[in-house]
């Protein structure tokens, strides 16, 4: 096990990064400069997103908004940006994004790496002012460098991840991550445009008392699921579901709780893809103390067969996540 990095908090992500590559003595650098092009797009979305509020008021009295540019969903902005940002940055050779269909490749293809990206989670919520995020996960290649990527690049599955994280746009803008040597959290300062080391290290609670999920789909939720949520009314568990996957999660990584979104009638697979919002979320919560699973097997170990796959997800602490296994 790499020792840990015991930087202090407030120091920049670029410092933290450095100090990270040099603790790996076979890192050439890619992956560092890989994690900052993420980090810039973050920044980028983090202006757009506070910038869209104010444009969809000027722009809600027509399609035009006030720069007379047709009117974008956040979602394709947030698309348009982290693609425009991996491109730029060099490393990465190809791309999926729950926004397009097929794989988008950068013409980089010496690039060394293949990103997944859910580029705006819970954009619903954006023209409600409610924290929003973005899901990223990291993949080496297994297909030859200057080549043209190909579906197996992004068929490895969730362990073979080798980064995973998310940009949480909420009260603070912050950035958790992991590259398999434990989650690390970096706060926003928006004066000084750096990000810097907010959480060290971070450890969710062996278990919790807070649970997420739609209980408006209760009725069609799989039985054990039902069972589960009975028990936690039961145990007089706070319910707390704010419809950005991100955000519920940022709260249980830290405070201790279950996120759930079981199979329903609209999504008998479940609602959330496996490639850019299960297993980069299981990777963390992996790496930070806490577990996933689908009801049946931990979410890594599911076989990826396509690139919008759906996967039913329950993710939290460890002894929560065993409690709902009970009822499996
Ligand atoms: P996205 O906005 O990227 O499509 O993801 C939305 C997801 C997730 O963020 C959230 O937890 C869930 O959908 C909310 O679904 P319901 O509205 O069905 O509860
Ligand atoms: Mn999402
Ligand atoms: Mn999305
Ligand atoms: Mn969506």
């Amino acid at each position: 096990k790499q020792e840990t990095l015991a930087l202090p908090v407030g120091v920049t992500l670029d410092r933290f990064i450095k100090r990270q590559q040099s603790a790996m003595p076979f890192a050439s650098g890619e992956l560092s400069q890989l994690l900052r092009d993420i980090a810039l797009a973050g920044k980028i979305i983090n202006r757009e997103i506070n910038r869209a509020g104010l444009v969809d008021i000027t722009g809600a009295f027509g399609s035009q908004n006030v720069q007379g540019e047709e009117q974008q969903k956040l979602d394709v902005v947030a698309d348009i940006r982290f693609l425009r940002a991996l491109k730029n940055g060099g490393e990465v050779c190809a791309v999926i994004t729950e926004e397009e269909d097929e794989i988008i490749y950068t013409d980089n293809d010496e690039g060394k790496y293949v990103v997944a990206i859910d580029p705006l989670d819970g954009s619903s919520n954006i023209d409600v002012n409610v924290s929003i995020g973005t899901i990223f996960s990291v993949y080496r290649r297994v297909t030859p460098v200057g080549t043209r990527a190909t579906l197996e690049d992004f068929m490895q599955g969730g362990r073979s991840q080798v980064a995973a994280g998310y940009i949480l746009y909420g009260s603070s803008t912050i950035l958790v991550y992991t590259t398999g040597q434990g989650v690390n959290a970096f706060t926003y300062e928006n004066s000084l445009g750096e990000f810097f080391l907010s959480h060290n290290e971070i450890k969710s609670p062996e278990t919790g008392s807070i649970y997420s999920a739609n209980e408006g789909n209760y009725n069609d939720f799989v039985s054990g699921a039902r069972a589960y949520i009975v028990n936690c009314r039961m145990k007089e568990y706070a319910a707390r579901y704010i419809g950005s996957l991100v955000a519920d999660f940022h709260r249980n990584l830290l405070k201790g709780g279950i996120y759930l979104y079981p199979p329903s009638k609209k999504y008998p697979k479940g609602k959330l893809r496996l490639l850019y919002e299960c297993y980069p979320l299981a990777f963390l919560a992996e790496q930070a103390g806490a577990s996933s699973t689908d009801g049946y097997q931990n979410i890594l170990d599911i076989e990826p067969q396509e690139l919008h796959q759906r996967s039913p997800f329950y993710v939290g602490a460890k002894e929560m996540v065993s409690d709902l296994l009970l009822y499996f």
